[in-house]
């Protein structure tokens, strides 16, 4: 708790204040993130899901037979059960998440939907690498299974990194199954950050209520507002909250001074062309097997093999 406000003010009195996004993710955030998902802008989840729908067979004989399947992240999303129901006598399906709570729900939920496949969840921060469980069955191969695009919310080196943990814990003869959502006209991508609905706006604002509750905080979330930014030039999404007024906040010990018009970064969401994330993938040592995109190429799902 202390070390978290520490963090917390670190990030927030750079020149560029930052919140880390896990603080999204509390029980609101997580509702919302959900409507997310549903919204008409917000292509990524319908569109990796039609992908995954129309290309599962072929996808699942990649995988092969008895294979250890290690999500990053506690799945037991459409996708996760989709590629369940479909893979061949799963050794073990492996989720890793650094929340033991939502690693216990997702455990509930693949053992009522699928009681005969062996769920071993590990809590770990998969920034770095951890120990796998031991199998109930010899595995043929390790799938590391990477959805949504989250690579994306990385910045380039921290993605490079993770994915050479994902080397790592693919080991010989492995393989990432991952989503990656891909460049395309700005006014898509913009939409898709900036819902009519207001979602997105209440998602990122959340995160504001959730430290005011969790550290006491009085940051006035009637005097922040959502902004999401497209920068072809830079492939990426920049999440902000921009402060419209000045004013003062109180975290901790730290009186947190914000002009107008300032910005808290809460998130990047970067967007790949195929060449610009199999380079990528390269400095991980991957090399791409595979790569099953829509027909109006806005979103991928790739399996990389290691090289
Ligand atoms: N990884 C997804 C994306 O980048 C989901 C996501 C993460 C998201 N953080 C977000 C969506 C913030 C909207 C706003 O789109």
């Amino acid at each position: 708790m202390a070390d978290e406000l520490s963090a917390l003010i670190a990030g927030l009195t750079q020149a560029q204040k930052t919140i880390s996004p896990k603080y999204f993710y509390d029980e609101t955030g997580s509702a919302l993130f959900d409507e997310i998902t549903k919204l008409p802008e917000y292509y990524l989840t319908r569109t990796e899901l039609d992908i995954m729908r129309t290309h599962i067979d072929e996808m699942a004989s990649l995988v092969g037979p008895q294979a250890s399947l290690i999500e990053f992240g506690s799945g037991s999303s459409l996708k996760t059960r989709m590629l369940l129901e479909h893979l061949d006598d799963l050794a073990v399906y492996v989720p890793v998440d650094i929340s033991e709570e939502h690693l216990l729900a997702s455990q509930r939920r693949i053992r009522d939907a699928f009681p005969h496949i062996d769920v071993l969840p590990v809590v770990a921060d998969f920034m770095h690498p951890f120990q796998l469980p031991d199998p109930p069955t010899m595995p043929i191969r390790n799938v590391v299974y990477f959805p949504g695009s989250t690579i994306g919310n990385f910045e380039h080196d921290d993605a490079v990194d993770l994915l050479r943990v994902m080397h790592e814990e693919a080991g010989a003869g492995g393989a990432l199954l991952i989503g990656v959502d891909l460049q395309k006209d700005p006014s898509v991508i913009n939409a898709a950050y900036n819902d009519s609905a207001g979602v997105t706006a209440r998602f990122n604002l959340n995160m504001l209520t959730h430290i005011n509750r969790e550290f006491g905080s009085d940051f006035d979330t009637s005097f922040f507002e959502h902004r999401a930014t497209y920068r072809p030039d830079q492939g990426r999404v920049a999440v902000e909250l921009v402060s419209m007024k000045r004013q003062d906040a109180q975290l901790g010990a730290e009186t947190l001074s914000f002009a107008k018009g300032e910005t808290i970064l809460t998130e990047y969401s970067h967007k790949y062309t195929l060449d610009g994330f199999a380079d990528m993938a390269a400095m991980a040592g991957f090399k791409v097997g595979h790569v099953w995109t829509d027909a109006r190429q806005w979103f991928s799902v790739q399996y990389l093999v290691r090289s």
